[in-house]
C-alpha cells in the first residue's frame, strides 16, 4: 500500500484528507504546524498508519520523505485576507514553503507530487467558462503565490517526478477544523446566528463551489490516475453546475432556515469573479462532484443546532486567528526574558 504525505494535514480540507486516506487504507504522513490545534486530527492520530510529523514545510527536507510514494501540498496561508497580514510571510510560506516541499520530495525519490492550488488564479475572469488554458488574472498576494509556485512545480515536472496541479473552486461543507470564512459556510453560520445573510459586493459576482468530500475524492482519484492522464497536468477541481452568483448561493442558503433576511452590501475588498469550466477533470479523470450547497447548508445546520461546532471559537476565522498568533508573537518579542513572558 503506498505512503502519501499530507502537508496541511491539520486543516479544513487536510484533516477530511487523513481521515479518508486511512479509510482507504494508505499509509499517511501528516505534516503541519497545527496552528489550529493537533486534536482536530481526532482518530486519526492514534491510527496505526498515520504519522504525525509537526515541522514547518520550509525545513522539511529529503530525509522527511523517505518512503513516501505521493505527496500532496495544502499547507500554507489559506486565504486572500491572510496572506495580506504579511506579504514577505505568505511569499515565504506558500512560495518558497511549497517549492522548499516539492525539491526536497524530488530528491527523495518521490513519484507523484500533488499541489492544492486555487481557482482564485483566474481573478476576475473576462469570459465565462474558464479553462485550465485561460489567461490568469490574480488579483491578490495569495493568488499570486498560487500562480507562481504552479509555475516553478511544473519546472520540475519530467518522468521521475510528477507533478499535478488541483485548482479548487471555493470548498463548502463540514470539517472538524471548521472554516467560517468560506462563502457558503459563512452565510450558512449568518443566517443560522443572526437571522440574516449579507451578500458582500453586490452578489453578482461569479463563485464556483466544491464540497470538501469531493475535493478529498479529486485528491485521492490522483493518487491511481495513470501518468499519462496527469502528469505536468492542471484541473479545475469542481462542476459546471455550481459556478454560482454570490446572490444565488444566498437565496439557497435562505431557504434552508425560515424568516431569515437578506441584505445586499454593494461593496467588498475581494474583487474576485470568475465562472469556470471543469470539463476536463470530468473527461480526463471521470470525476463527477456529488454533493450540492443546499444539503450542505442543511448539514451546517444541524451540526450548528446539534452544538457539534463552538461558534465562539476564534479559530473558526482564518483571518482572526493568525492574527491572534502574530500579536502573540510580538507580545513575547517585546516581553520574554529566558523563553518565558513571566
Ligand atoms: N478551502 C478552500 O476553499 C480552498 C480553495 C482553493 C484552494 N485551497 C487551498 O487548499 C489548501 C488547504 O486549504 P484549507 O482550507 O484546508 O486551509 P487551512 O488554513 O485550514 O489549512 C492549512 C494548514 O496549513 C498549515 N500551515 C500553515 N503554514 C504552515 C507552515 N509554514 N508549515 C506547516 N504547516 C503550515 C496550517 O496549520 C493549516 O493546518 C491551501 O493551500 C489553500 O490555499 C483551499
Amino acid at each position: 500500500m503506498k505512503t502519501i504525505l499530507v502537508t496541511g494535514a491539520g486543516g479544513y480540507i487536510g484533516t477530511a484528507l487523513v481521515t479518508q486516506l486511512l479509510a482507504e487504507g494508505y499509509k499517511v504522513v501528516g505534516v503541519d504546524r497545527f496552528f489550529f490545534g493537533k486534536e482536530l486530527l481526532g482518530s486519526s492520530q492514534t491510527h496505526p498508519n498515520f504519522q504525525l510529523l509537526q515541522k514547518d514545510i520550509r525545513k522539511l527536507n529529503a530525509a522527511d520523505f523517505a518512503g513516501v510514494d505521493v505527496v500532496m501540498d495544502l499547507a500554507g496561508l489559506s486565504n486572500d485576507p491572510t496572506a495580506e497580514l504579511s506579504q514577505d510571510l505568505a511569499w515565504s510560506i506558500n512560495f518558497d514553503g511549497g517549492s522548499n516541499v516539492a525539491r526536497a520530495a524530488k530528491a527523495a525519490g518521490v513519484k507523484r507530487y500533488i499541489y492544492s492550488s486555487s481557482c482564485s488564479v483566474y481573478g476576475t475572469g473576462k469570459q465565462l467558462l474558464l479553462t485550465e488554458e485561460s489567461e490568469l488574472a490574480p488579483a491578490t498576494t495569495y493568488a499570486q503565490t498560487k500562480v507562481r509556485l504552479e509555475e516553478e512545480l511544473l519546472k520540475l515536472q519530467d518522468r521521475t517526478f510528477e507533478v499535478v496541479i488541483l485548482r479548487n473552486a471555493t470548498v463548502y461543507g463540514y470539517s472538524s477544523r471548521m472554516r467560517f470564512d468560506l462563502v457558503i459556510n459563512l452565510m450558512t453560520l449568518s443566517a443560522w446566528r443572526d437571522g440574516q445573510i449579507v451578500i458582500m459586493g453586490g452578489g453578482k459576482q461569479w463563485r464556483p463551489v466544491v464540497h470538501i468530500q469531493d475535493v478529498v475524492e479529486a485528491f485521492c482519484t490522483c493518487i491511481s490516475a495513470p501518468s499519462s492522464a496527469v502528469a505536468g497536468e492542471i484541473f479545475n477541481v469542481g462542476s459546471d453546475e455550481q459556478n454560482y452568483q454570490v446572490f444565488q448561493l444566498a437565496y439557497m442558503i435562505k431557504s434552508v432556515f425560515s424568516g431569515v433576511k437578506l441584505i445586499t452590501a454593494p461593496d467588498d475588498a475581494d474583487k474576485r469573479s470568475y465562472n469556470v469550466s471543469f470539463k476536463k477533470i470530468h473527461e480526463v479523470l471521470g470525476y463527477t462532484a456529488s454533493q450540492t450547497p443546499l444539503s450542505a447548508a442543511k448539514e451546517l445546520k444541524e451540526a450548528l443546532t446539534m452544538g457539534k461546532i463552538d461558534i465562539y471559537d476564534k479559530r473558526l476565522n482564518t483571518l482572526k486567528h493568525y492574527q491572534h498568533l502574530l500579536e502573540v508573537q510580538e507580545t513575547f518579542s517585546a516581553l520574554a526574558e529566558d523563553g518565558k513572558i513571566i
